[in-house]
């Protein structure tokens, strides 16, 4: 798969059929990190083929960890960590691969991690990730755009966060599985991928109990009390969303299956409150039966259990057609709107400013030629693309590679006409490669 490739979709086709929703990307790469606290193998299954996967793959390698991957199932061994460094070059890549802060410093008591710095979505600071860490017994320093982490023993506290942040939580519940005594996270993030990683953590030998509420508890246990194990992947409630909105988007009616419908509750909601019909058919599969009507909604980007962030753009897509207008707010991220200009190019109504954006219905979208800007803008220019009439190309596809596996051949297979050709076959200049941008 080549990043210069586009994709060139032609919209109005109704998804119809069955879909299979992949492991969740932002589990695994947790749980890839957390597979480091132990010397024993772990399987992993259900794993995506992502590129945040494979990048995820090569920080543990540098760190002398064995990783290998048949299909969806991952094998990671940390027998021997040669190296406790995670390098501007991976973090940078990746701002998830700072998860292993937390898992060397539980592990070896020492850790030299570059900060990820800015993103192309926000600010994203990383100072409760280091506070939770201190109050570890972390002694920290920030030296050379690095965070030089060590400590002669840990102990557990009780740490309140400031904000539900969901990468500090993880972090700080990775360096306590090894501490001494109990660790607390107070206003600890709810999210069902905190859950994930609590389970695997359990599943390895760890006490941690109360992950996806708002107190965590890990109490600490020994070095030789962690083991292997097998463990199996939750499903991708983001990926299994944008499909919801993209079965109502194009008035389709389509079956998901290995998803967690308790996952989807906000995003349900939604989708019922614009018009679409959502039946669940047993315990892990969901229908959406889009029907053409759509009205306009207020959305609020909230933690986890409100409204998600990652869902903002591709709802955004949905509601350039509602009748009526909509306001949505983002509240975690300072530079979540930048499908706007690509969805006004395609002849949507959208203003904003700040942290607003108003959405007055069109009667419809217009292909176009479109770039993603990062993960979830380019997830909102599919969508768009599919409900859009005409042609619409979608290029700088390495945002969307780091997320949603196999989307051609899933959205193929639900009746959409969309290819990914190499980019050179349309005559139109390759965009750069925004290498700062990082999700
Ligand atoms: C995770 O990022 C996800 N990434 C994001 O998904 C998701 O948008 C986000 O959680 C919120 O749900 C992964 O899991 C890999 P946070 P994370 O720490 O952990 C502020 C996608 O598209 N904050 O909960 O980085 C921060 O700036 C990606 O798949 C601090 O101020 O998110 C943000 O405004 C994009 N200081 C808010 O908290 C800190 O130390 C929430 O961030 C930490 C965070």
């Amino acid at each position: 798969m080549q990043s210069q490739d586009k994709l060139v979709i032609e919209g109005r086709q109704p998804l119809n059929g069955k879909v299979s929703i992949s492991g969740a990307k932002n589990s695994v790469l947790k749980l890839m990190g957390a597979a480091i606290l132990t010397d024993s193998p772990i399987e992993l299954r259900n794993v995506p083929q992502l590129s945040d996967v494979s990048v995820m793959s090569d920080v543990l390698r540098h760190l002398g960890v064995t990783v290998t991957q048949k299909d969806d199932v991952m094998i990671i061994e940390a027998k021997d960590i040669t190296r406790t460094e995670a390098s501007y070059d991976h973090v940078s890549k990746m701002r998830a691969s700072f998860i292993v802060l937390g898992a060397l410093l539980g592990r070896h008591h020492e850790a030299r991690v570059s900060l990820p710095g800015g993103c192309s979505i926000g600010k994203r600071g990383v100072d409760l990730h280091i506070k939770g860490l201190q109050s570890l017994g972390a002694e920290i320093q920030i030296n050379q755009g690095y965070v030089e982490a060590c400590a002669t023993r840990l102990e557990g506290r009780e740490i309140l966060l400031d904000t539900p942040s969901v990468g500090a939580t993880e972090n700080i519940m990775l360096a306590a599985v090894l501490a001494e005594g109990a660790t607390i996270i107070s206003n600890a993030a709810q999210e069902p991928e905190i859950a994930d990683l609590a389970n695997f953590l359990n599943a390895i030998g760890a006490d941690v109990s109360g992950a996806g509420s708002t107190e965590i508890i890990i109490n600490g246990v020994k070095k030789q009390d962690l083991h292997g194990t097998t463990y199996t992947i939750m499903p991708d409630r983001i990926e299994a969303a944008t499909y919801m909105i993209a079965a109502a988007g194009t008035e389709g009616n389509v079956l998901l299956e290995n998803v967690i419908p308790g996952h989807l509750n906000s995003v349900i909601r939604k989708l019922e409150d614009v018009g679409a019909e959502i039946i669940t058919e047993g315990p892990n599969a969901l229908r959406v039966i889009g029907d053409g009507r759509f009205e306009a909604q207020n959305i609020v980007t909230q933690p986890y259990p409100g409204f998600p962030t990652d869902l903002q753009a591709p709802f955004m897509a949905l509601l350039t057609t509602a009748e009526g207008v909509s306001i949505i707010t983002e509240t975690l991220y300072e530079n979540r709107f930048k499908q706007i200009g690509e969805l006004n190019r395609m002849g949507a109504n959208i203003q904003n400013q700040g942290d607003i954006a108003v959405v007055t219905g069109v009667d419809h979208l217009t292909g176009a030629q479109v770039k993603a800007s990062d993960l979830r803008a380019g997830a909102a220019l599919v969508i768009a693309g599919l409900q859009a009439e005409g042609t619409t190309e979608i290029c700088d596809l390495h945002h969307i590679d780091r997320g949603y596996e196999e989307l051609v051949s899933k959205l193929s297979g639900l009746g959409a006409n969309i290819q990914r050709v190499p980019f050179d076959e349309s005559g139109v200049v390759p965009a750069s490669q925004d290498k700062a941008a990082v999700e």
